[in-house]
């Protein structure tokens, strides 16, 4: 039983583990009636983009344990650099005074980041990083004389996380809908449509979608303070592909004095894509870049704001003033989470330098569209590291959402040592950067085996 073994995480047998999580926790996303309907799983260790049971059972980690694993599971690099910072102190916090993992990282961000955005303010997860943008951007223009920009814009289909403001400016459906009351108001414009296959661009409507974004920023003219996207690709949405040179189209519509450009790259950076910043490969510089997830190279939580120091400066007054930014949580900046994206930042520009990278992106675009003409198998959506299968009947036809056809094809992948999470039909497909050529065929060849097992059989 690993969890006997050496790097298990706790010593309980898994059936007082299954029996605990059973009586008392609460899971994120999920029908508990459902959840607890269905076989319990306990992950009891990992290595490299390896997870393992708690009966020696090994499942590639197919959604990179929810976008986040950068260089596996039990890296020996990222956790050295933990072990070194534990040696020096676990949390301090950044309320009053300073420590080095913070600033160095603080450091090595910006110098990654386009030039221009020189100030880093820590949280701890996505929706906590794009809350920040987004309060920021709000106060900036109280404090510059423009009190009537409060207006946000996001585009459809936007998931920038959870909480109320993150909730307000994305556009996911019924995840948020009963929240809407109270929610600000938000505007957005339609998303493009852009079928790709293998990694091949079709046609894409970024038209429809810049016109409208055109018109209602004409609409709302003096009255926006923001605009937030996510780059490249709208993961929650169902990895939804933008066209090439559409994140530079929508921020050159909502350049300044328009509003703020909001970047959220808390899926797409650290390597998701190919690059660290997605922002950077475009030639966009945001006001605001949002980053969490791969930051901390699925670690620790860890989240970081950047701006600009324009923006930073429109803060500062006496204390008196009221000018400050009154917004913290108490890990801002923990120590371990910084030692480990210290780790993971370095690690990954020598992946990028080497060419490693861009071999598994492509090595994993092949073995995606090889999914291609699958009798089950309609639109795939794929790049970089990220894909999205949508299941179908062999008539063509959507299967009725109550079937769950996508978590059945995901339960079958268990059994064939898959982990998948599906959206609704969709199975995304999300591995962590550390896979080999081999490992990325076997993900989608594993992929395709729980397809074959499981939808020809469905009346
Ligand atoms: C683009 C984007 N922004 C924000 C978030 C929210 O991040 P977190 O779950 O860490 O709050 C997510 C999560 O999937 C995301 O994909």
């Amino acid at each position: 039983m690993l969890n006997m073994m050496s790097g298990a995480s706790c010593d309980a047998p898994a059936s007082a583990t299954v029996a605990k999580d059973r009586r008392h926790v609460w899971h994120p996303f999920a029908q508990m009636r459902e959840y607890l309907s269905l076989p319990p799983l306990v992950i009891a260790g990992g290595r490299g983009g390896w997870l393992i049971d708690s009966e020696g059972r090994e499942y590639l980690d197919g959604n990179a344990s929810i976008w986040t694993n950068v260089h596996g599971h039990r890296d020996p690099e990222l956790d050295d650099a933990l072990r070194a910072q534990l040696d020096a102190v676990a949390h301090t916090t950044l309320l009053g005074h300073t420590h080095g993992p913070a600033a160095e990282l603080a450091a090595e961000l910006v110098a990654e980041a386009p030039a221009g955005l020189e100030k880093v303010f820590y949280s701890d997860n996505g929706a906590g990083a794009v809350e920040v943008a987004l309060k920021q951007s709000f106060q900036f223009w109280q404090l510059t004389g423009r009190p009537e920009k409060t207006g946000v814009v996001g585009m459809a289909g936007a998931y920038h996380g959870d909480t109320f403001g993150t909730m307000a400016v994305g556009d996911s459906g019924f995840f948020h809908e009963r929240f809407r009351p109270w929610c600000f108001p938000a505007r957005h414009f339609p998303a493009p449509r852009c079928r790709e296959h293998g990694g091949v661009p079709g046609e894409a409507d970024a038209t429809a979608s810049l016109a409208a974004l055109r018109e209602l920023l004409g609409r709302e003219a003096g009255r926006t303070a923001a605009l937030i996207l996510e780059p490249s690709v709208q993961g929650a949405a169902g990895m939804r592909l933008q066209p090439p040179g559409f994140v530079r189209a929508v921020a050159a519509l909502c350049a300044e004095p328009e509003g703020h450009r909001v970047l959220d790259e808390v899926f797409t950076g650290f390597g998701r894509l190919g690059s660290i910043l997605v922002c950077k490969q475009e030639g966009v510089t945001p006001d605001f870049l949002c980053l969490a997830k791969g930051l901390s190279a699925g670690y620790l939580p860890l989240a970081a704001t950047l701006t600009r120091t324009s923006i930073h400066d429109a803060f500062l007054g006496d204390h008196v003033s009221g000018r400050a930014f009154f917004h913290g949580h108490t890990f801002t900046g923990n120590p371990l989470a910084c030692a480990v994206a210290l780790a993971s930042l370095r690690k990954l520009r020598a992946l990028i330098a080497d060419g490693v990278l861009a071999r598994r992106a492509a090595a994993f675009a092949r073995a995606v569209s090889s999914l291609a003409g699958h009798p089950h198998v309609g639109e795939l959506r794929q790049r970089g590291f990220t894909a999205a299968v949508d299941l179908r009947r062999a008539d063509g036809g959507a299967y009725e959402p109550a079937r769950r056809v996508g978590l059945q094809v995901c339960l079958r992948a268990r059994e064939h040592g898959l982990i998948l999470r599906p959206l609704g039909d969709s199975l995304l497909l999300v591995p962590p950067l550390c896979l080999d050529e081999g490992e990325l065929a076997e993900l989608v060849a594993r992929t395709r085996r729980a397809i074959d097992d499981t939808l020809p059989f469905l009346p």
